[in-house]
């Protein structure tokens, strides 16, 4: 079994492998097999839970579950990132990849908020202050 693995996480990483379905990988969430899946990507974490610097235990209660937002949070180094290669097994299903369009969403709509915010209201501000300035002026040469 653990050599069939090491062959399969010895694998080409970059190279779409077999594709997995979010139901299958919720199925392994437990010490005797654990996957999890981080952008897209399914990866099988059992022979690293006793290795992971951060525990088995979080490793263990993201199991079966996409991890990406959790994973990312930690603010994993790139020697972590390099890491993953070695526990690749496969891709999630497209069918049910949507969270991640879904967060592009989110950035697109706070992206707006943020042109706002940066733009029309410092430009609306500007030209308040301009007109009282405008304003001020007028009625100090007038009296
Ligand atoms: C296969 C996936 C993962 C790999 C290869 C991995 C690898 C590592 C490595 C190498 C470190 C040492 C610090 C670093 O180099 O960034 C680390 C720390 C840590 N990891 Fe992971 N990790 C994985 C998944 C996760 C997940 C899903 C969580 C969920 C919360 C997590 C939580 C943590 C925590 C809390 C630390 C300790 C950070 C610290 O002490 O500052 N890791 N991990």
């Amino acid at each position: 079994m653990e050599a069939g693995k090491r062959a399969e996480g010895g694998g080409e990483a970059a190279a779409a492998g077999p594709v997995f379905t979010l139901q299958e990988v919720a199925k392994r969430n437990c010490s005797r097999e654990a996957w999890l899946v981080i952008h897209g990507r399914v990866y099988d974490v059992t022979r690293f839970l006793e290795e992971h610097p951060g525990g088995e235990e979080v490793l263990l209660e993201q199991a079966g579950k996409d991890a990406t937002e959790s994973f990312e949070d930690v603010g994993h180094s790139t020697d972590a990132r390099e890491m993953l290669k070695q526990y690749y097994i496969g891709e999630v299903h497209p069918h049910d990849r949507k969270k991640e369009g879904s967060k592009d969403q989110n950035v697109t709509s706070s992206g707006q908020a943020s042109f706002w915010s940066t733009w029309l209201i410092p430009i609306f501000g500007a030209l308040v202050i301009g007109l009282m300035y405008r304003y001020y002026m007028l009625e100090g040469r007038s009296s």
